[in-house]
């Protein structure tokens, strides 16, 4: 059957307001919109203004109300505890409610902001729910993440409350949440009165008596006492979320989604992009600290009715490389939303794919890949193994919906590997050189969305609207700059190539390597640094770092690197995936100081490259070239 999609497209192109009006209808709203979009609000424009609306309703209450009380909403498989847990509509509503009382009772209300701090388990949807529920802001932070950086996302949202949990499980290691917690809170300048813990069976943990509330006991109260909370009315330009991604500096950007746009593009997805029914099974393996669990373990599914499944564990290793297809049988997945990282690593346990055909894959219907580039030898041996369409996509924490994919629900479109395929109505991509000018079609530039951005896309950054214009909209008017490179061929398609910032991509997660620099320059011995991101097999990318020692120390060599690395593992964190530093003589610099970062990626990923005209002294990248083959990189 021939796809829709350039139908679609143009109707689109051709009445944007008409297009999300119609989208719209989708949702419940307590007030309609005085208009679909006001140009003249916010910074670029906002979406559904004057309109009310509640997105836990949406994604919670309205399915209780329409007869999928009974229907499974969220099934939590944890591989790590080999436990699965299932919540019915009621049943979540039941424990949103609840939490939700505990909130209120607390002194949370509307607008104010909630971190949520915790694991892989159901409870983080819960809490998610619940602040949607009052009005609150939550702002999830990924548990790999150290007590400083959740000590910077703290100070940012300023939070009234904070949700966390006594543990995390990785394999081979328990993560004591609570130290860490306490550790941020110590460390935050903004003070933190309120904690809800949860504690798992796993490790227990002390509550500091007047400011730790026992997530298990608030939410047991308040169920007996029959609490219920209902859903507040917010505007549908109020924020639901903020979640910080990484910039340039160590200072992430606060992302701000709102509540109405987010809806309206979520809900549209499902069908028209993924191609999902409502009371389908869909999951996203990725984390609730993510955007894509934000979309696509809770809010997405849910709005459209579908039962989601919150997984805890690893592609491999959990126990085995056959996991990821027990659970596509044990709960009926039609789809299933990973990164390209997760089927390098099933891949490289399993090459054959001789786990696969032990499990009843009928259900399942489509593989989507994103986070990061979907290499074609992953794609193909993923469609070779499965059998079903592998679909790679591409988008951002900013947009929080796919600016590009093949659409399934509308109609697939010939498969280009290496390409993310088509964009998708709202997303007026083009790609322009570095003045600002139109490329011609297969030449790479910068990419970037014309404004307006569609509704789900951020609206601002939080409390930093001039961060805002000057990260994404300052250097190429009437455009959102990307900050990715790429080109768009003969036929439409988009080609996303590499980031234009110094933003890498490990394992799907998006990293600062500017942030990772301002570590390394704190340790007392390092004089000067460089982070660079080195192609790795399994995770796309692995930061590499480069430091010039202060003269005169005479320490070993060897110690000083151990310690930067626990020192980087400390102050970001295990997800910072940080393992290599290089000591050299001196950096590689331009004549005016730049330090050529680029020529020594291309060096350490074994990539032709040029002696740049601007470099102050040669014979430092031979230096260079020395000392990662004595570490056996790039060779
Ligand atoms: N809490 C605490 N620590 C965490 C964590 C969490 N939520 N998540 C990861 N970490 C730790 C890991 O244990 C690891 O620690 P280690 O250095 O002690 O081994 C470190 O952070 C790096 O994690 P990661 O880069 O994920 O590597 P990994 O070896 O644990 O797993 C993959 C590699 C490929 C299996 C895993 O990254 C994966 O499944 N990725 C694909 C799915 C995904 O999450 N994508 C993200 C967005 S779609
Ligand atoms: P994040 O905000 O963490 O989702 O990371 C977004 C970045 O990941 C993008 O700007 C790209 O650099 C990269 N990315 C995400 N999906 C893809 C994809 N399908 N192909 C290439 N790069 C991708």
């Amino acid at each position: 059957m021939a796809s829709r999609y350039h139908d679609v497209y143009d109707s689109w192109k051709r009445d944007p307001e008409g297009f999300w009006a119609v989208a719209a209808k989708a949702i419940d709203w307590v007030k309609p919109a005085d208009k679909v979009f006001d140009e003249t609000a916010g910074i670029y424009g906002r979406w559904f203004p004057g309109a009310l609306c509640n997105t836990c309703h949406n994604a919670v209450d309205r399915h209780v109300e329409n007869g999928r009380a009974d229907q499974l909403a969220l099934i939590h498989d944890s591989a790590m505890t080999g436990t699965v847990r299932k919540f019915t509509y009621a049943e979540l509503q039941a424990e949103v409610t609840a939490l939700a009382a505990v909130l209120v009772d607390q002194g949370v209300g509307q607008g104010d902001r909630v971190i949520i701090y915790m694991p892989m388990v159901a409870e983080a949807a819960f809490a998610m729910l619940a602040c949607a529920r009052i009005g609150a802001i939550h702002s999830v932070v990924f548990g790999g993440f150290a007590a400083r950086e959740l000590a910077t996302r703290i100070d940012d949202a300023t939070p009234k409350l904070i949700i966390s949990a006594s543990c995390g499980l990785e394999p081979g290691r328990t993560v004591a949440y609570k130290p860490l917690l306490d550790g941020a809170i110590d460390l935050a300048r903004h003070k933190v009165e309120r904690t809800i813990i949860l504690k798992r069976p796993q490790l227990d943990c002390e509550l500091v008596p007047g400011r730790d509330v026992d997530y298990a006991q608030g939410v047991a109260a308040a169920k007996a006492a029959g609490r219920k909370i209902d859903c507040v009315p917010v505007a549908a330009t109020d924020p639901l979320y903020i979640l910080y991604t990484s910039g340039t500096t160590g200072q992430p950007k606060g992302v701000v989604r709102d509540n109405g746009g987010h809806m309206v593009m979520l809900h549209w997805s499902m069908k028209n992009e993924f191609g999902i029914d409502p009371g389908e099974v869909f999951w996203a393996a990725s984390d609730v600290g993510w955007v894509v669990g934000h979309s696509y373990i809770v809010y997405a599914p849910l709005l459209a009715g579908c039962t989601t499944v919150l997984f805890e564990g690893k592609p491999v290793g959990t126990p085995d490389a056959g996991t990821f297809w027990r659970v596509i049988a044990e709960h009926g997945v039609a789809s299933l939303f990973t990164a390209p990282t997760a089927f390098r690593a099933i891949k490289k346990e399993d090459p054959r794919g001789e786990f696969v055909p032990k499990f009843d894959l009928s259900k399942f219907r489509t593989l989507f890949l994103a986070g990061e580039r979907a290499d074609p030898e992953t794609i193909k041996w993923a469609e070779r193994h499965l059998g079903v369409p592998v679909i790679d996509h591409w988008w951002q924490t900013e947009t929080g919906a796919p600016i590009s994919q093949n659409p399934v629900g509308l109609g697939i479109l010939p498969v280009k590997y290496g390409s993310p395929c088509v964009p998708m109505p709202g997303y007026d991509v083009q790609v322009l050189d570095d003045a600002g000018h139109p490329v011609e079609r297969g030449t790479l530039g910068n990419v970037v969305l014309k404004l307006p951005l569609p509704p789900g896309c951020l609206p601002t950054l939080w409390n930093a609207d001039q961060r805002f214009r000057q990260a994404y909209l300052d250097e190429f008017p009437g455009y959102y700059k990307t900050a990715d490179a790429g080109y768009i061929d003969d036929d439409g398609y988009l080609f996303i190539m590499a980031r234009t910032d110094d933003i890498i991509n490990v394992a799907g997660h998006r990293l600062s390597t500017g942030g990772m620099e301002e570590v390394l320059a704190e340790h007392p011995d390092v004089a000067e640094c460089a982070v660079i991101g080195m192609a790795d097999a399994l995770k796309g990318q692995a930061p590499c770092g480069f430091v010039v020692l202060n003269s005169g120390v005479s320490r070993d060599v060897a110690e000083i690197e151990r310690e930067i690395v626990a020192l980087v593992r400390e102050r970001i964190g295990p997800v910072a995936a940080f393992k290599i530093v290089v000591t050299i003589k001196r950096l590689p610099k331009t004549r005016s100081g730049k330090i050529l970062r680029g020529t020594m990626q291309k060096i350490a990923d074994r990539e032709d490259w040029k002696m740049p005209a601007t470099i102050d002294d040669p014979a430092v990248l031979d230096e260079i070239s020395e000392a990662l083959k004595a570490r056996g990189i790039g060779v």
